[in-house]
């Protein structure tokens, strides 16, 4: 990850290179994941089959268009502490913690399940993640990251209730 921890010395917001370095390395392992997780949302909407299509493939328009906001505001957070975006397709999966899913042949209700629990993953994750951002002085990423798990947290919740109906 060495290619990640880099930041810009010229930069006075208050915050030490070795705590801006550590936050960095968070930040873009979770743009890892949540560009897995988008991969993934976009992958549903296309192969998405059955009864429910239109909403189906509908649900996961508005994932994929939530969590490419998200990808943005990751992405921006480490430029904004100094840091460069490893951003090659191959720098996402060498980084991320979530499975590449293979899309054919699931069913939609797998689909669903598939996503709640790349939310769930994330979500995990970030409670740690905010830990350590915490722990390096860094409260403005804290604050971010506390936001994007309740955004995780609240989009886990609605997938959860598509498969209750
Ligand atoms: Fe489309």
């Amino acid at each position: 990850m060495s290619d990640t921890t880099k930041v810009s010395g010229d930069l006075h917001i208050g915050l030490a290179s070795d705590a801006r370095a550590a936050v960095t390395a968070v930040l873009n392992a979770l743009l890892a994941d949540e560009f897995m997780l988008y991969s993934r949302a976009r992958a549903f909407h296309w192969n998405v089959t059955g009864r429910h299509f239109s909403s189906d493939h509908k649900l996961f328009e508005d994932e994929y268009e939530a969590l490419d906001e998200i990808i943005d505001d990751v992405a921006e957070r480490t430029r904004a502490l100094g840091g460069k975006v490893p951003a090659r397709l191959a720098d996402y999966v060498e980084h991320a913690r979530l499975e590449d899913v293979e899309s054919r042949g699931m069913s939609a209700e797998a689909m669903i399940a598939s996503l709640r629990d790349g939310h769930e993953a994330v979500a995990r994750q970030l409670r740690a993640d905010t830990a350590i951002a915490d722990e390096h002085g860094d409260e403005g990423t804290a604050d971010f990251l506390t936001g994007l798990m309740e955004g995780h947290e609240k989009r886990a919740w609605m997938l959860r209730s598509h498969l209750e109906g």
